[in-house]
């Protein structure tokens, strides 16, 4: 079946028999016209959500200037029918996010349906004052979402559901868990444990041991607001010794946090670490620090592309999509 018409003898006996007409995730696909816009900094992901919506693909250019301004010219016109603009919002944030807000404008010229897909969204983590005076970033860039034109806006594992309520429009989360932990099945994990670097990711450790039908714990760790330094403090530790761990966490951005996790097991006596996250920012050498405290192997996704991301969302954002 092309170009979501079924075939006659199929029209007739879904009229004569209702009953035989059973939507299907791909069959729907084809009822609605995609269009995917690929920014930059995620073309490998759009391109794939693209041939999972059957959607036409838009690819977008980009030109830096001197001072650090982005140009950017989408080629061709999209079809009639709802715009998918995909575009993460990693480093450097701010070229990243006016990129995306700058897509999302021009979609909305052609369509009144444009779903601003953010895989990695940044500002997430600036979702509430902290500390007196500070700006809640997140309601702002929630807002200009809005004020461009986005009819919707989907992300992956967001830091937290606060940062999702600064949204004034339709806002949803996607998990990446399910696949993530497909990738771990296929390793021969000996006694494995899932471990949260902290307390706040207790109920993504849970999901992740349920689904890897494992056990799980949680460290505690403390960070200094104002300089940022990383502490663990303590912990159900006991049940490590001799187990392969997976340090689950949403984002790894300095490695701080997975650093001092790391090193902290490996006291304890366990195997292997394997350290897993969403969205590896990676910042810095971060990436070596985490090998060098005992870790492994770094697992991640595509929302941020690079030597980790060997995980791909593009099958739970489609599904979201539709
Ligand atoms: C914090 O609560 C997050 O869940 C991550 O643990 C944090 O963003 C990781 O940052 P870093 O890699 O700099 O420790």
């Amino acid at each position: 079946m092309r170009g979501g018409v079924l075939p006659l003898p199929n029209i007739i006996s879904v009229i004569k028999n209702p009953q035989n007409l059973r939507i299907t995730h791909s069959s729907l696909t084809l009822l609605v016209n995609f269009t995917v816009m690929g920014g930059r900094a995620s073309e490998g992901l759009a391109k794939m959500i693209a041939i999972k919506l059957k959607a036409k693909y838009l690819r977008s250019e980009l030109r830096i200037f001197p001072d650090g301004e982005s140009k950017i010219t989408v080629n061709g016109k999209p079809k009639n029918g709802k715009i998918v603009v995909v575009q993460s919002t990693y480093p450097p944030v701010d070229s990243n996010l006016i990129q995306a807000l700058s897509l999302v404008a021009k979609a909305r010229k052609y369509s009144s349906q444009v779903y601003a897909v953010i895989p990695y969204l940044g500002y997430a983590r600036q979702d509430k004052e902290f500390l007196p005076g500070e700006v809640i970033t997140m309601s702002l860039v929630a807002n200009m979402f809005k004020a461009v034109g986005a009819s919707k806006v989907i992300v992956v594992d967001i830091h937290s559901k606060m940062a999702l309520n600064h949204f004034k429009i339709p806002a949803k989360n996607v998990t990446a868990i399910s696949e993530l932990v497909k990738y771990f099945k296929k390793l021969k994990l000996k006694d494995p444990l899932v471990v949260s670097p902290d307390l706040g990711g207790i109920a993504r450790a849970r999901e992740f041991a349920k689904l890897l039908g494992a056990k799980f714990i949680a460290l505690k760790k403390h960070r200094d607001r104002k300089t940022g330094k990383v502490e663990i403090r303590s912990a159900n530790q006991k049940q490590v010794k001799g187990r392969d761990l997976v340090l689950v966490d949403d984002i790894i951005s300095t490695g701080g946090s997975m650093v001092k996790a790391a090193e902290f097991l490996k006291k304890q006596k366990c195997r292997n670490i394997y350290a897993v996250c969403t969205h590896a920012l990676l910042i810095g050498d971060a990436e070596k620090r985490i090998r060098k405290a005992g870790v492994s192997k770094i697992v991640s996704t595509n929302t941020i592309p690079g030597r980790t991301s060997v995980v791909d969302v593009s099958p739970v954002i489609s599904k979201a999509i539709i």
